[in-house]
């Protein structure tokens, strides 16, 4: 079955919306410094391009969870696969993520990086999917609300290729 990637949202759109997010959390940010929180290996790509475009100056940490759960539906319980290397406490924290989706492996993830006591937590995330929301999240930072369609690219994969597609993509699958 050949599959087909379909244009969602333009190189040029997803940069447009990045470059505007950076500059909005520069103001907010103004006379801090941002600790951004990358989710592995998704928000990557994101993490990058946004923290190019902040002009406060910017640290960076990892971590990599699994979520349990059936393949298709996450559980919301989250195993750290690869934590941070550095503690959050007092820190003006962003995670970064690729998608918002059911929303049970942030909800999670957010509640268990409070414990750590940063200064401040919010999400940014590159793109988010209302209608699949099971559990409130308070997302601060959003690049696109999306229709219900599994999406790759800029991060996101299908059996983990297309995540260097600069787009975003639907995938369609042709006989
Ligand atoms: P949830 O919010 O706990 O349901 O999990 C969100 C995670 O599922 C994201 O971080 C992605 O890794 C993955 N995911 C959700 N929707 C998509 C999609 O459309 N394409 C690729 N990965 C997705
Ligand atoms: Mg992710």
């Amino acid at each position: 079955m050949a599959e087909h990637i379909r244009v969602m949202l333009s190189e040029e759109e997803v940069n447009d919306r990045i470059k505007a997010i950076g500059e909005q959390i520069s103001k907010d940010y103004a006379g801090k410094e941002v600790h951004l929180v990358c989710v592995l290996k998704g928000g990557t790509f994101f993490m990058c391009e946004l923290a190019k475009r902040i002009t406060v100056p910017v640290s960076l940490d990892f971590m990599a969870v699994s979520s349990y759960g059936s393949k298709t539906k996450s559980s919301g319980v989250v195993k750290i696969v690869k934590d941070l290397d550095e503690p959050l406490m007092g820190r003006d924290v962003i995670v970064v993520e690729d998608i918002v989706d059911s929303g049970r492996t942030l909800s999670y993830l957010l509640e268990m990086l409070k414990e750590r006591g940063p200064a401040s937590l919010r999400l940014c995330t590159l793109l988010d999917k209302p209608d699949r929301r099971v559990i409130d999240v308070d997302v601060d930072y959003t690049g696109f609300q999306i229709p219900d369609e599994f999406v790759v690219g800029y991060g996101l994969d299908y059996a983990q290729k297309y995540r260097n597609l600069p787009y975003i993509g639907v995938v369609e699958f042709e006989d």
